[in-house]
């Protein structure tokens, strides 16, 4: 079901609002690389898939976001929603927004799955790259900043075998707007280091990562998983950053395991 919260569009499927996940997606794309993921727990939990302010269906208003507005994003679904504690699971950026809402309120949570992300903020060189992005999408425009964004995302098997799957994705990401995907630039390069915050962490975590991850590499989440408490890494082989799209099975497999053994214990 599709609803609209503040302005963001909201898609709710299926289960008891007892036992709820809540997906946040990573940059440049929208709440469909779940797709797989709500597909196999729809039927037992409420899954909610959302779309980033400014990305997706969600419209860009201002373009001016922090990674602070996009928790306010989080915590006006869950009171929208009346959601009781859900397990919260974000992607890169989703990552980066899950950790800072957790560290603001982790008691709203009953679980984190963190997908290939950091905890560390830009250092100079990440913000340099970021303003790279940004005149670049003004110079040449959004679409050929996506081109040349996601490709980098993928494990290089990943998009040569999978070629429909991986146009589909690029195509989607190719619609947002100029805007959106600036607006998303900067609240990265703005946003806080959470790495203090890791070993206060006390709701059960899992971290999963692609062994081919260019971007926030494998080594980088496993000291991660190092510093918090009840932690548990999965590297997933044959794949990049996008891994719950790049190997669905494994990335559900594993979230099915941390769910039945350490959240909803049945
Ligand atoms: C993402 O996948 O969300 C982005 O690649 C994160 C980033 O650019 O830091």
């Amino acid at each position: 079901m599709k609803r609209t919260i503040n302005n963001l569009s909201v898609f709710t499927t299926g289960g008891s609002k007892e036992k709820s996940i809540l997906f946040v997606h990573g940059f440049p794309y929208d709440h469909t690389m779940w797709d797989y993921q709500v597909k196999e727990f729809g039927e037992k939990y409420n899954c909610i898939t959302y779309d980033i302010r400014g990305l997706g269906d969600s419209p860009e208003s201002d373009g001016q976001y922090t990674i602070e507005s996009f928790v306010d994003d989080i915590e006006n679904i869950l009171n929208e929603l009346k959601l009781d504690n859900p397990v919260l699971c974000g992607l890169s950026m989703g990552g980066y927004i899950s950790l800072r809402a957790v560290e603001r309120m982790e008691n709203k949570f009953s679980g984190l799955i963190l997908c290939d992300t950091k905890s560390a903020a830009d250092d100079d060189q990440g913000k340099i790259k970021r303003a790279v992005g940004i005149k670049a999408i003004n110079a040449n425009g959004a679409e050929k900043f996506v081109e040349q964004f996601v490709p980098n995302c993928f494990a290089e098997k990943f998009t040569r075998e999978n070629e429909t799957e991986y146009l589909e994705v690029l195509n989607r990401s190719r619609k947002h707007s100029a805007a959106g995907l600036k607006g998303c630039l900067l609240a990265m390069a703005a946003r806080t280091d959470t790495t203090s915050y890791l070993q206060k962490i006390s709701i059960p975590t899992l971290l999963i990562c692609g062994k081919e991850d260019k971007l926030t590499p494998p080594d980088v989440m496993k000291s991660m998983a190092d510093k918090i408490n009840n932690s548990k890494f999965v590297l997933v082989e044959g794949a990049g950053h996008m891994t719950p799209i790049e190997k669905p099975e494994i990335v559900t497999n594993a979230i099915k395991e941390y769910l039945i053994h350490n959240i909803w214990i049945v």
